[in-house]
C-alpha cells in the first residue's frame, strides 16, 4: 500500500491480474450504468447524480432489501496516477474507501492492487469486513472481466459489412425448429427470433457498447441488452428506453418456396 486516505483504517488488499488493456479497465470503471445489470446480485438499481470523465456519483440500491436500501457513493478516476478511488458517502458502509491502483504489464494485461479502508470497531470486525470485501470484489471482477473480454473481442472483429444479396438459411421448418438461432450473413452475425410468428433478424451486438445480444431477452417486440438494460424495438431498431442509439439495419427475413432467406439490410 503506497497511498491511503487519512484517518480510515486499512483492512487489507488484494492483488489481481487481468488479461485486458488499461483502456478497457478505465472504461469499465467509468461505466456506472452496468452495475445492476452485470452485477445484479450485488446491486438492485443505480441512479446517477452526476458523471463525467472524472468519474461518477450515484445512489445504488442493494438487492434483497425491502424497502430498497440505498447507498450513495462515488468513483473518482485519476488516470495520470493509474488509479481510481471509490468512496461510500451515505448509507451502509459510509466512510469506507476502496483504492484501486492499476499497472499495465503488457498491452492486454494489467495488475490491480485493491486496498480497502473502513471505519471499524474491533480487529475481529475488521477481519470480517475485509473477508466480505474480498469475496465481493473477486466476484465483481469476474463479472467485469467477462464483459471486458467480450467487448474487446467485438472491437477486434469490427469490420465493414459486406454488400447486398441474399443468403439462404434452410427450410422454414428447420429454422423455426431452431429458434432463436444465429446466422452469419453480409459480414456480420445476426440472431433470428419469432415475433408473433413473424421471423425477424437483429444485430448480434448492441450499438451502445457492443454488448452481445445473442442471449438477450425479448419482451413483446422489445429486446433488452444484458449490459446496461437498453431496450430496442426489434422491427424498427429504435431504442425505446431513451438513449440515443439504434440497432443497425438488419436483413429482411423472407420465406421463399418454403426456404428461409435473408435479404441484405437496407440502410437505416
Ligand atoms: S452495451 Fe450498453 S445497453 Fe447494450
Ligand atoms: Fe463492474
Amino acid at each position: 500500500m503506497t497511498h491511503a486516505p487519512r484517518d480510515v483504517p486499512h483492512l487489507g488488499s488484494i492483488d489481481l491480474r487481468l488479461p485486458v488493456s488499461l483502456e478497457r479497465m478505465f472504461e469499465n470503471a467509468l461505466d456506472w450504468e452496468h452495475l445492476p445489470w452485470v452485477h445484479a446480485s450485488s446491486f438492485a438499481s443505480i441512479e446517477k447524480i452526476d458523471a463525467g470523465d472524472w468519474g461518477w456519483h450515484a445512489w445504488a440500491g442493494l438487492p434483497g432489501t425491502d424497502p430498497v436500501e440505498k447507498i450513495r457513493f462515488e468513483l473518482r478516476l485519476e488516470p495520470e496516477r493509474h488509479r481510481w478511488i471509490t468512496r461510500t458517502l451515505e448509507g451502509r458502509g459510509a466512510g469506507s474507501e476502496v483504492w484501486t491502483h492499476v499497472t499495465p504489464r503488457a498491452e492486454r494485461e494489467i495488475q490491480l492492487v485493491i486496498d480497502f479502508f473502513s471505519p471499524t470497531g474491533s480487529e475481529a470486525q475488521a477481519r470480517q469486513r475485509f473477508a466480505q470485501y474480498e469475496a465481493l470484489y473477486r466476484q465483481l471482477y469476474d463479472e467485469d472481466l467477462a464483459m471486458m473480454l467480450d467487448r474487446q473481442q467485438a472491437l477486434d472483429e469490427r469490420g465493414t459489412p459486406a454488400a447486398g444479396g441474399a443468403v439462404e438459411l434452410g427450410s422454414e421448418e428447420s429454422v423455426r425448429g431452431a429458434l432463436p438461432c444465429t446466422a452469419t450473413a453480409f459480414g456480420r452475425s445476426w440472431r433470428i427470433v419469432s415475433l408473433d410468428g413473424e421471423l425477424v433478424a437483429h444485430a448480434s451486438r448492441c450499438p451502445h457498447r457492443e454488448g452481445s445480444l445473442l442471449d438477450a431477452p425479448v419482451e413483446g417486440s422489445e429486446l433488452i441488452c444484458p449490459w446496461h438494460g437498453y431496450r430496442f424495438e426489434l422491427r424498427s431498431g429504435a431504442c425505446v428506453s431513451g438513449p440515443r442509439c439504434r440497432l443497425p439495419a438488419a436483413p429482411r427475413v423472407e420465406i421463399d418456396a418454403g426456404r428461409v432467406v435473408l435479404r441484405a439490410p437496407d440502410a437505416r
